[in-house]
């Protein structure tokens, strides 16, 4: 294809301000699929997606559309993800297309993930044409909005279109915006194949299929293939584009995307942002900035039956061949049996896996409470990374603990900014900046990661009715008085318990976790003694007083058949316990222990 006809683009948006519909839209207005194939929401090709509304993998779609001057031009589009888990893959769809449709609900305005996605794009030196959408709904505001989006993000908004993605109004605008206004791609055909890999995915008939993005060269079925990153060379049997079903072609020229087979087995040999060139003749230099995205929370998955642990490893190893960003490995705990220590690329990941294996794999799992990565810097010099708080050494070892920080960007109305502030605050957080865009205040805090993945989002969701809106990315390792505290079960130490906290909020943490399981944990004939303890020293006490003889007794002596009822009944509890030296500790105790609240 002639270059000056491609358009290559992605749009932009906050959650719910109705990118999936736009982009529905834009396939519909072009006939690029038949109406009576148009299912809801193309794009989002699982349920999970569809459900929660959020777009997870990145997915293109090949439009063929022709402009007011009577030619045809092909406009690929490609779906970012739009969470903040999933920033890494953002940036480099974003390297992959010249410009950006940014879309702001215009009943809402500029919200924390419009913010992070379109600095990306700015980023990636993107063109961009602001849409201002849901113009048909009578509380739209299109002139406030376009100003807030000069104000806030500095871009100029004077050509905004107002569209309602809705009824269609203004579709047809954006399509020849799109062709106005964003650049064509650049691309040398003769030069040598240099092409990025910007997305892949495991499809059970034809294996991976691996979305490109074609910079220079053409790339051709039959042609072998290297990764330059992992240095792997492929044999490529089918190439194609997305219409948005799987179209073969011949060919694929510079500024062109689409995919490539080639029996690539695991998504995990191909890593996204890699660079794809001939075996033969190779491009000399792969594309800039290639680094793979690393697990950053990390937490125990584990049957709640342990009978289901070869369910659930089959389930993982299945979903790790689709998701590279996703590790396990064979965890074993004395509270809970045998799991997986799993780790993601933060809560949201966290919380699609885990439905997914319930839901998909029908699996009753129990999660530990999610901790983050931590560098401990032993006193011998090496460096270990921390991903269970379990295997946290013996402090005399330890020199000091890094945690990872990010950069937390918030967008507030002003009357629940000061809960906000406390909220940051007391989540260790350090102020960096506060600005207001219009009637919202936006703050930027410094936050241990760590004090986030508990229940922030929560946190900062019910101090706000709702009307925060929050970002983050990650910025990197720091020192900080941090430690791991035990929790001792009648003096034995309970693993799965095992947690990473700092020193000041020890205490607080400990006593709440010591109250909690002396609800938990029932009675026995003995005084129980429940510790949070930090190194050999007990910050936080409870005791569980014994109980008396006779179970039966508040059964008045009469009832013979409630009396052996109720002796069942204690049976059958017995076998869901778990021996921690004398003391037998009900697995639900666990369960309702890690529950956060
Ligand atoms: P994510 O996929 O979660 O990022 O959301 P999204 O940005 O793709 O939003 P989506 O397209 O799912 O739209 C969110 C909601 O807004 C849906 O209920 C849409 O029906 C609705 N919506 C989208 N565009 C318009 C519009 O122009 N007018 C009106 N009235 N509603 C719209």
């Amino acid at each position: 294809t002639d270059l000056s006809r491609i358009r290559n683009f992605s749009i932009v948006a906050h959650i719910d301000h109705g990118k999936s519909t736009l982009a529905d839209r834009l396939i519909q207005e072009t006939n690029t699929v038949a109406e009576r194939d148009m299912k809801e929401q193309m794009l989002d090709a699982m349920d999970i997606e569809r459900e929660r509304g959020i777009t997870i993998k990145a997915n293109t779609v090949r439009i063929d559309w022709t402009a007011a001057d009577g030619k045809d031009y092909v406009l690929n589009l490609i779906d970012t993800p739009g969470h903040v888990d999933f920033a890494y893959e953002v940036s480099r769809s974003m390297r992959a297309v010249e410009g950006s449709l940014l879309v702001v609900d215009s009943t809402q305005g500029v919200e924390a993930q419009t913010l992070a996605n379109v600095y990306q794009a700015i980023d990636a030196d993107h063109e961009i044409v602001p849409v201002l959408n849901k113009i048909d709904l009578p509380a739209s505001e299109p002139a406030r909005v376009a100003e807030q989006i000069e104000d806030v993000i500095g871009i100029d908004a004077s050509n905004a279109l107002l569209v309602s993605a809705k009824t269609g109004q203004g579709i047809t605008e954006t399509l020849q915006a799109i062709v106005d206004h964003l650049p064509a791609p650049k691309g040398d055909a003769d030069a040598p194949l240099k092409a990025m890999l910007v997305d892949s995915w495991y499809d059970s008939y034809l294996g991976v299929i691996v979305l490109v993005r074609i910079i220079d060269g053409k790339l051709r079925k039959g042609d072998r293939v290297r990764f330059m990153g992992t240095g792997t060379v492929h044999h490529v049997d089918r190439i194609g584009v997305f219409r948005p079903a799987m179209t073969v072609v011949d060919e694929l020229g510079p500024g062109e995307i689409g995919f490539l087979t080639a029996s690539i087995k695991q998504v995990r040999d191909t890593k996204v942002g890699d660079t794809i060139t001939h075996e033969k003749r190779p491009c000399d230099k792969p594309l800039p900035g290639f680094k793979p995205s690393v697990p950053v929370v990390f937490c125990g998955l584990f049957p709640v039956d342990a009978n289901d642990f070869e369910d659930l490893r089959d389930a993982v190893d299945k979903l790790a061949l689709n998701d590279a960003s996703f590790s396990h490995e064979v965890e074993s705990s004395a509270a809970l049996g045998f799991g997986f220590r799993c780790g993601f690329l933060g809560l949201l990941h966290l919380e699609v896996v885990r439905d997914r294996l319930e839901r998909e794999y029908d699996i009753d799992l129990i999660t530990t409470a999610p901790s983050v990565v931590y560098h401990v810097h032993m006193k011998d010099g090496e460096v270990m990374e921390l991903h269970n708080p379990a295997d946290m050494p013996d402090v005399t070892l330890v020199d000091h603990v890094e945690e990872p920080r990010i950069k937390a960007t918030i967008l507030v109305p002003d009357e629940y900014l000061g809960d906000v502030l406390k909220l940051c605050q007391d989540r260790r957080g350090i102020q960096l900046d506060l600005t207001y865009a219009g009637a919202r205040a936006m703050v930027v805090y410094d936050l241990p990661l760590n004090e986030v993945v508990f229940d922030f989002y929560d946190r900062l969701k019910s101090v706000t009715k709702g009307y925060a809106s929050f970002d983050y990315q990650m910025i990197g390792y720091r020192q900080d008085n941090l430690v791991k505290m035990q929790v001792l079960v009648n003096e034995e130490p309970v693993d799965a318990l095992s947690m990473m906290v700092h020193r000041d909020r020890a205490e607080m943490r400990g006593r709440a976790m010591v109250e909690k399981l002396k609800e938990l944990i029932p009675r026995h004939m003995f005084k129980i003694p429940i510790q949070a303890a930090i190194g050999g020293k007990v910050i936080a006490r409870e005791t569980l007083s014994a109980m008396r003889k006779d179970v039966t007794a508040k059964c008045y002596g009469g009832d013979a058949t409630r009396k052996k009822k109720l002796l069942e009944k204690q049976k059958a509890g017995k076998k869901k316990m778990r021996q921690f030296g004398k003391v037998e500790i009900p697995q639900s105790a666990f369960i309702n222990a890690l529950k956060m609240d």
